[in-house]
């Protein structure tokens, strides 16, 4: 079987569940195992998490068991804030079951206190669909002691950020802290990070003792888990490559036929993706470049035959992340895209890290300078110099995604740049949406495009128009 997390017919009630050949055995097999078996059995499997970082997942989970500091916890993360992906609230409409018994195999192995399912509150339909799947699995003991918690985040991209979802589910804003959550967990002692004029804070509102190590899962990571538990390790490497086990689900949006969420293989092309998922390009057009989310290089129309797996971005310079596809065609402005995209990376920088907020603000500026035919050559020439910086000091992945995505830009299209500045405009006029999807159904894609009316300070100026737009 090479799909197994997207269930053809969406599994709404309990029953279905259990009556699917995994729901509760995954959990049942972990109680039976123990807790350092399972995680054994998840570190055997190869499952690599599918939040964008691809790292181990049994390796993640034994760092946080063997960590003695207080009291453990578990987080789901379920923000999916990277335009582009609507894979998790694609899994949590087909089976929020799997989910939250992934959840309690994972607390179970770890040893959590408590779990912290996060979604955004603007998720409506499927935080009712898992907060009722918490509620039948509790009934019926499945979850075994372990108390879940639903947190309903704000709609920032910073949300999704692990060491931001921490301080959310402590009542704060989306702002990065320093340490990772395995080292500075929820309602953990505050870590000396030097210059302080006082001792160790205490917890932040219940423990107050320990750095409570915490584990951060990404929806579709912890979905797998079941899977693996009730049918073994040695199954789920039976699919996928042997670096990338297993299968992975996908969004496909942008200038395709039908965009649309699918489960594939680790392994198969990007070209057979874009076909198989978003119905392929219309007639007459080509691709020009594919984005994985905003947070990897962008992937030319050249290495369209690359393997969807961690190690196959890897080796064309990009990465998987969280496996939303963007495809752009042949008709679009690269100068264009890597000014909406950085425009997003800006307006979402939280600005603690001066060089990320300033940085990337100034990139966009200059981006729109040229994408408007109102730049020279110093104007790349200040961005070529802001890329070196806009990562000095930062607290998080951001101010990296903005170096790595406008620099892959820049060194795969380079005419294009040149071309704005020499004839003083834009050759390919065209505006293009930044992919940040409210709804995906029906080969239907519905962008948030209240977007565009966001500010550099997270406020919203008023609206002038629609808040939605349709691909
Ligand atoms: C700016 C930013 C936004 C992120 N947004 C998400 C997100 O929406 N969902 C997610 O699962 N991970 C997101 N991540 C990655 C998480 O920080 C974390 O690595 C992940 O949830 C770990 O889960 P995994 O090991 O199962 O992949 C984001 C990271 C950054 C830097
Ligand atoms: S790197 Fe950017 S987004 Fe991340 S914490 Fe610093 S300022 Fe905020």
């Amino acid at each position: 079987m090479s799909t197994f997390l997207l269930a053809t017919e969406p599994i709404v009630s309990l029953d279905a569940y259990l009556a699917s050949d995994v729901g509760g055995s995954g959990v049942r097999r972990a109680h039976e195992l123990g807790p350092m078996a399972t995680i054994d059995v998840v570190s055997r499997s190869g499952l690599r998490g599918r939040g964008g970082g691809g790292f181990p997942t049994g390796q993640k989970w034994a760092g946080i068991a063997s960590q003695t500091g207080g009291r453990r916890y578990l987080v789901c993360n379920g923000a999916e804030g990277e335009p582009g992906t609507f894979k998790d609230r694609a899994l949590l409409r087909a089976n929020p079951y799997q989910l939250v018994e992934g959840a309690a195999i994972a607390a179970f192995a770890i040893g959590a206190e408590e779990a912290f399912i996060c979604l955004k509150a603007s998720f409506r339909r499927e935080i009712d669909a898992v907060t009722r799947a918490v509620q039948e699995l509790q009934t019926a003991g499945i979850c075994g002691d372990c108390k879940v918690t639903i947190v309903a985040g704000p709609d920032e991209y910073l949300f999704g950020e692990e060491k931001a979802m921490l301080e959310v589910i402590e009542g704060n804003e989306p702002l990065p802290r320093w340490l990772p959550p395995y080292l500075h967990g929820l309602f953990a002692t505050a870590p000396q990070l030097g210059w302080q004029s006082h001792d160790n804070e205490t917890g932040s509102t219940r423990d107050g003792a320990g750095s409570n190590p915490t584990l951060v899962n990404n929806v579709e990571t912890l979905s797998n888990i079941p899977h693996i538990l009730a049918r073994g390790a040695e199954w789920f490497r039976s699919m996928g490559t042997a670096e990338s086990p297993g299968t992975v689900v996908i969004t496909v949006v942008g200038d395709v036929v039908a965009p649309d969420v699918g489960e594939v293989e680790m392994g198969t092309s990007l070209r057979a993706v874009i076909d198989a998922v978003g119905s392929g390009l219309v007639a007459e057009r080509s691709v020009k470049a594919v984005f994985s989310g905003v947070a990897n290089a962008v992937v030319t129309a050249s290495d369209l035959d690359v393997p969807v797996s961690y190690e196959g971005f890897q080796a064309i310079g990009s990465g998987l992340g969280s496996a939303g596809f963007i495809v752009y065609d042949d008709t679009t402005c690269m100068v264009d895209a890597a000014y909406r995209v950085s425009r997003f990376l800006s307006i979402e920088s939280c600005g603690q890290c001066p060089p990320c907020k300033l940085g990337s603000s100034a990139i966009t500026e200059h981006l729109e300078r040229i994408e408007t035919g109102v730049a020279n050559e110093g104007d790349l020439a200040a961005i070529t110099g802001w890329l070196g910086h806009v990562t000095d000091g930062s607290r998080c992945f951001l101010a990296m995604e903005e170096q790595i995505v406008v620099t892959s830009i820049l060194r795969a299209f380079p005419e294009e740049f040149t071309e704005h500045i020499e004839f003083g405009r834009c050759p390919r006029p065209r505006r293009l949406p930044i992919p940040k999807l409210i709804d995906l159904a029906g080969g239907c894609a519905v962008y948030d495009d209240s977007f565009w009316r966001k500010q550099p300070d997270w406020t919203y100026a008023p609206d002038g128009g629609s808040a939605e737009h349709r691909s």
